[in-house]
């Protein structure tokens, strides 16, 4: 997410600028960020809705082709997600969120449920953990969230129902903004993520065994394909590992695969890692991130490593997830993003039969130019990115995202666009020769 979106989850200028920004350096094709399927509100995420939401989608889709001259194809990632609150306070969770249950007022010794929350408020730690249940100990500590698991409340129970509607419904609007495709949202921390994920211990046939696991996501696709036009094209985006302690592994992302390119998807995206699951704590009033833990570190791993660095994670599960997909007779064409920044790399990865695309998000942001440079002999001036992971601190907190290696630069040249904290330049400036070809482009 670049979180440039209007306050009502529209395209507007910032969004604009930044897509058309990224276009000018003419990859061979922007995946526009994960926009939102339901017709909620929604905080500065970009959304697909609704029909309204058309209009303002398809001026970006022209805003990239033109400052692309038509090089780029132009796909959108459509997600759902799941409801997550902030960390409460532990006095306000026991005052007015924690619902009271006999095995509280038992360990209690009183049925006065004032005098209940009173004393489990003042419990040390240690002694609360045995008294609350898991789910209660996670909701006090990480903030409560929804899980795909919850099937008691009938929003979750009918998630299969209601998704491949919601799914297709926004892949038709894609394709009547004139995007090329769409990249279903099927990895990280969300909702169809949680479907496919080991940890869906769900009983009502929607989970439990990997034929379970798999059936929305392969129903998402069908009602999807079967929607739009033949020459619009249904990816989606998976994890090839989701890195976390009893999670899907390659071996069961490969089972997952298969059925999801027999089910008729048109190219797999490979990401892994990015799990609530393994979080980090947040702060009291803050949300849980799933980027703050272990397998958020896989996801989008930094300069601080392990011998490995922060460079191609993703290569060895995606090798092994395309040859079994070519075994299987799936030509599908297989994206591998993760720690790419550096064309010879890329070579590297089609030439090893690792993927046929190679995806790369935070080079593009480090320098939207990276690759007309280097087409134009003038790799020497590309800013490489240093995977500090300032970006991501921005995404935590809903800020529009920039990258620390520009944002700072030349903030008082004119027409320069700055970020809501008037700090911040929301675009990458232009800077050599090369660059100054690239301006040229500038519709
Ligand atoms: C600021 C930021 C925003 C991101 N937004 C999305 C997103 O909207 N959808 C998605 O699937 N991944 C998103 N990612 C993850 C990237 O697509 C990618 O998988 C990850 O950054 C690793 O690739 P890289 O090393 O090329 O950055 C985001 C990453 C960053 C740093
Ligand atoms: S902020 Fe840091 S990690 Fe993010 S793109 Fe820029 S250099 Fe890379």
């Amino acid at each position: 997410m670049s979180w440039r979106a209007e306050a009502d989850g529209s395209v507007g200028q910032d969004t604009l600028a930044w897509y058309e920004r990224i276009a000018l350096g003419r990859p061979g094709a922007i995946v526009i960020e994960a926009s939102g399927i339901r017709d909620i509100p929604s905080g500065p995420l970009l959304r697909i809705s609704d029909d309204r939401f058309i209009e303002g989608l398809s001026r970006l889709v022209r805003a990239i082709r033109a400052a692309s001259d038509g090089q780029t194809r132009v796909f959108i990632q459509i997600i759902d997600f799941l409801a997550i609150r902030r960390r409460p306070d532990p006095r306000r969770y026991f005052s007015d969120f924690l619902v009271l249950r006999d095995e509280h007022r038992k360990a209690m010794g009183t049925g006065d449920d004032t005098d209940v929350r009173a004393r489990l408020a003042a419990l040390p730690p240690e002694e609360l953990r045995e008294v609350l249940s898991a789910s209660e100990w996670r909701d006090l500590n990480w903030g409560a969230r929804e899980r795909v698991t919850d099937i008691a409340q009938a929003a979750i129970r009918d998630l299969p129902l209601h998704l491949p509607g919601l799914f297709a419904r926004a892949a038709c609007r894609a394709e009547a903004a004139g995007c090329d495709g769409v990249e279903l949202h099927y990895a990280h921390a969300y909702t169809m993520a949680s479907f496919l994920s080991a940890t869906n211990t769900r009983t009502d046939g929607w989970g439990g065994s990997l034929e379970g696991r798999v059936r929305l996501p392969v129903d998402v696709i069908r009602a999807t394909r079967q929607a739009v036009g033949d020459g619009f094209s249904v990816g989606c985006r998976m994890l090839s590992d989701e890195c976390i302690e009893g999670g899907t592994t390659v071996e069961e992302a490969i089972w997952i695969a298969t059925r999801l390119g027999e089910a008729g998807l048109d190219f797999l995206s490979l990401s892994r890692g990015g799990k609530f699951d393994d979080a980090a704590q947040p702060k009291i009033g803050e949300a849980a991130y799933p980027y703050t833990g272990p397998s958020g570190y896989e996801c989008i791993p930094h300069a601080i490593s392990d011998e490995r660095g922060p460079f191609g994670r993703n290569i060895e599960a995606s090798r092994r997830i395309r040859s079994a997909l070519r075994v299987a007779g799936l030509d599908l064409p297989v994206v591998c993003a993760g720690g790419v920044h550096s064309l010879d790399r890329a070579e590297r990865m089609l030439r090893s039969d690792v993927c046929d695309i190679v995806g790369s998000a935070r080079q593009f942001m480090a320098d939207p130019d990276w690759l007309e440079k280097i087409r134009k002999g003038e790799g020497g001036c590309v800013r490489v990115c240093t995977y500090t992971n300032y970006c991501e601190g921005l995404d935590q907190k809903h800020k529009q995202v920039t990258c620390r290696l520009w944002d700072r630069e030349r903030l008082d040249a004119p027409n320069v666009r700055l970020a809501a904290d008037g700090k911040r330049r929301l675009e990458c400036p232009v800077v050599t020769s090369g660059d100054q070809a690239v301006n040229d482009r500038r519709p």
